[in-house]
């Protein structure tokens, strides 16, 4: 008997099984994410740390003074950049390769996006909030700095550039 009545619609045998998978795949990613979420905690790394977008020239850290690279206590290379409509600022800086550099991203304006091709350089850069993220460049040379998330009618054109040197 390959036919099974459910209320008044006819269901196949196999029929039947996929829409269990369906439902039980459903119900293992919804369970993924609620224990993520409230008993891992996960969230994204750009909502720690918050910022007023609309001051930041008045803000000690991310005065245009205070942009580009620079040294921390530690000796450490942090680099400062702001993602406005429709550009990095600065829009070029030079950093060394295969040394640890720790950037902070924050938006002056509206969601804009950060990627640096052969780095793990991926992230959101929410309006309010600082992203923070550490990489290397694995070898000398120009590497492009691109919006990844749509921001304007500019966005494509919205990129900056690195030198990283031996
Ligand atoms: Cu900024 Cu797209």
């Amino acid at each position: 008997d390959f036919c099974i009545q459910l209320r008044s619609i006819h269901l196949d045998h196999l029929e039947k099984k996929w829409i269990s998978i369906a439902l039980l795949v459903v119900a293992l990613l919804v369970a993924i994410i609620t224990i993520d979420a409230f008993f891992h905690g996960v969230n994204p790394p750009s909502k720690v740390e918050t910022i007023d977008s609309a001051k930041l020239h008045l803000s000690k850290e991310f005065a245009e003074s205070n942009l580009g690279v620079q040294l921390d206590a530690n000796g450490d290379i942090v680099v400062r950049m702001v993602a406005g409509r429709y550009s990095f600022f600065p829009k070029h800086i030079a950093v060394p390769a295969e040394t640890k550099i720790t950037f902070r991203w924050v938006s002056m304006d509206v969601l804009h996006g950060v990627h640096i091709p052969m780095t793990n350089m991926s992230t959101m850069i929410v309006p309010g909030y600082v992203a923070e993220i550490t990489t290397s460049f694995p070898k000398p040379g120009e590497y492009p700095v691109l919006c990844n998330e749509y921001c304007g009618l500019g966005h494509n054109h919205m990129w900056s550039n690195i030198s990283v040197i031996a």
